[in-house]
């Protein structure tokens, strides 16, 4: 694979693509370079006055840009089911469907349905999200599912004894089994697409490291030591969001991969394929988080 250049990503014209939590941070900077493509992006945020300020934004620097802002609360199904209703009532294709909203570290909370946040929103809101939307996905060609994970799936363990932390929660240990989920999520997908034979492709991301608000909830004394110390060894949101629009953008990108920087530890440089953990690509590991999350969400898909 050569070097990924946004510059010489073609006109995205005609595409419509979705990226779930677009006000702000990665998401954000995904949707501005999208727009610069002349792609459609849906801006899939839960605070829509938050929306609307992140699509003016992105209006001012594009100003030709097709922006919608739609709402859609990954912590709770039926705020999914809504968006998902609204949006298939409005566009009849789905090319690029970006699963990147998520949350890190909060205090233990519940989302609607009663999952813990974390599980809750960066898997199961995606999971659910993706199964109502997939039939128009795979109904457009050449389409593409992205969904954003992290190194913190390295150290992630699915605790199927204790999935949403009602025993003991470490909000660490719950943010690293969300981000595995999200990877073994997108592989299994890509596994269930192609056994069903849709070219539909799934693949996953990471950002390596940026500062942005996923870090409103570090404590700040922590946060204040760390960000001098790890400042030259991060990048910006704007650089962070390449291994996204790799994948998402890419032609050589093929269905299953997995991209992240290609710095030192995948904590910032350009974009490029990233290490997967051993223990992401078990595959009887990830049909039962499947299963568990068909029983959770009460959606069933390829199976
Ligand atoms: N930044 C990093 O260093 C880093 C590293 C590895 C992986 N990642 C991953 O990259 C993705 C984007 O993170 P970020 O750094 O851009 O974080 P961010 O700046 O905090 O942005 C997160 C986005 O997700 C949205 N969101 C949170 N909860 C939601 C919900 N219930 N429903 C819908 N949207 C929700 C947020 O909306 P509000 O503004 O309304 O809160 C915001 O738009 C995440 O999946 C994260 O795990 C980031």
């Amino acid at each position: 694979m050569s070097t990924f250049n946004i510059n010489n990503i073609p006109s995205q014209k005609g595409k419509i693509i979705i990226v779930t939590g677009s006000n702000i941070g990665l998401g954000y900077e995904t949707a501005l370079e999208l727009a610069k493509k002349e792609a459609t992006v849906i801006m899939a945020c839960r605070n829509m006055d938050k929306a609307k300020a992140a699509k003016n934004k992105i209006l001012a620097s594009v100003p030709n840009a097709n922006m919608m802002t739609m709402k859609l609360d990954l912590g709770d199904l039926a705020s999914v089911k809504n968006f998902s209703e609204n949006f298939l009532e409005k566009y009849d294709k789905l090319d690029i469907l970006i699963n990147n909203a998520g949350i890190m570290i909060p205090p233990y909370q519940l989302t609607k349905d009663g999952f813990e946040s974390q599980f809750g929103v960066n898997h199961l809101g995606h999971f659910y999200l993706t199964g109502l939307l997939l039939d128009r996905v795979n109904a457009t060609p050449d389409s593409r599912i992205v969904v954003l994970s992290s190194v913190a799936h390295v150290p992630g363990r699915i605790n199927f004894d204790d999935l949403q932390s009602k025993e003991k929660y470490s909000a660490v240990k719950a943010y690293q089994q969300s981000k595995l989920a999200n990877i073994m999520f997108a592989f299994e997908l890509q596994r269930r697409l192609e056994k069903a034979g849709h070219q539909t492709i799934a693949v996953a991301a990471h950002p390596g490291v940026s500062n942005t608000n996923l870090g409103r909830h570090v404590p700040r004394i922590l946060y204040y030591i760390l960000l001098p110390l790890l400042s030259f060894m991060i990048h910006s949101p704007n650089v962070a969001a390449m291994p996204t629009l790799l994948a998402a953008l890419d032609d050589d990108v093929k269905g299953g991969e997995y991209f992240g920087p290609t710095g030192k530890r995948e904590m910032k440089g350009p974009a490029g394929r990233a290490k997967i953990a051993s223990h992401a690509k078990d595959t009887e590991v990830a049909r039962r988080l499947w299963e568990v999350s068909e029983e959770l969400t009460g959606i069933k898909y390829l199976n």
